[in-house]
């Protein structure tokens, strides 16, 4: 079922598209993981990608960032466009150079080196000179104050959200015009979850930012996002205005847990009599 119009029409003059078609994902030639999904990215929207553990949404976002390769998996259908051009043949650092990032699940840092090193270590598509680079350092620090504080600490002995604003902070030091970000609230204290999304937000709007955002935590991802994907099993079974899915039945029921009978497993048989109801 699609809550929307037509989300492709009013992103097709949009340079920093992005367009994910019908794609089919293997891992080790026979797992079949992803069963032909597609989803846009308009520029300067935060679209979340959500979904229970499994789903599928990690293999979506490494799919688009060309980091499928490393873990044997491959994409045998399907095409994948960034600002109008085929992106599924490139490496990930020329997609970084076209402005697409990744951060990935697990809040990846270099544990022994500072903040401020892993920073730097963003910078390396961009040939910056010191004062390029000290510019930009500014400018995640201006968006980040805690970074700016714990610059010198070793990012492994820093907390799990300072992690994850690291990593995002690194993402940044590359100028990107879109991030995909995995799973940013993962065994995150909820108070710097929000911080964490605020910061997402400033960024979408102050600096034009485009997010793709896989989360299982739905109701701060829909709180957050434009529009949003429900993925089931490698397929989207639902799509729609995020202020639309929010208010949705079904997705109140069995993603915001906010139904009277309490939040249901989505494996409930009742959860697939319906989805069957909205796949038809
Ligand atoms: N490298 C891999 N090799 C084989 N199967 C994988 C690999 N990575 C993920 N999977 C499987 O693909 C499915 C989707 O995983 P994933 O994309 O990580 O989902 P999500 O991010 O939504 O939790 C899961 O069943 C998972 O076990
Ligand atoms: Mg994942």
């Amino acid at each position: 079922m699609s809550l929307h119009a037509n989300p492709a029409e009013s992103a097709l003059c949009n340079p920093a598209y992005l367009s994910v078609n019908n794609i089919e994902v293997i891992y080790d030639h026979v797992i079949l993981v992803l069963k032909g999904i597609s989803l846009q990215v308009p520029q300067g929207k935060i679209v979340a990608l959500l979904g229970a553990n499994g789903a599928g949404k990690s293999t979506t976002l490494k799919a688009i960032s060309t980091l499928l390769k490393n873990e044997r998996g491959d994409i045998t259908k399907g095409d994948i466009t960034f600002q109008g051009q085929r992106v599924d043949h490139l490496t990930p650092n020329e997609l970084v150079r076209r402005g697409l990032s990744q951060v990935m699940e697990g809040r990846h840092c270099f544990g022994h080196l500072s903040v401020e090193e892993n920073l730097l270590t963003g910078a390396y598509t961009r040939n910056l000179s010191r004062a390029g680079l000290k510019e930009a350092l500014e400018k995640v620090y201006h968006y980040f104050p805690r970074l700016r504080e714990r610059r010198q600490s070793q990012a492994g002995y820093t907390s799990g959200g300072e992690q994850q604003m690291c990593a995002i902070g690194r993402a940044l030091m590359a100028k990107p015009s879109m991030i995909l970000l995995d799973e940013p609230s993962m065994g995150i204290a909820p108070q710097l979850v929000e911080e964490i999304f605020e910061i997402v937000k400033s960024l979408n709007v102050q600096e034009n930012v485009s997010f793709l955002l896989a989360e299982q935590n739905t109701n701060i991802a829909l709180r957050y996002a434009d529009f949003g994907y429900i993925l089931e099993n490698g397929r989207v079974v639902m799509e729609g205005d995020a202020k639309d899915l929010s208010s949705n039945e079904d997705v109140k029921e069995f993603y915001l847990g906010v139904s009277g009978a309490g939040r249901k497993s989505f494996r409930d048989m009742k959860f697939y009599r319906r989805r069957k109801r909205w796949l038809a």
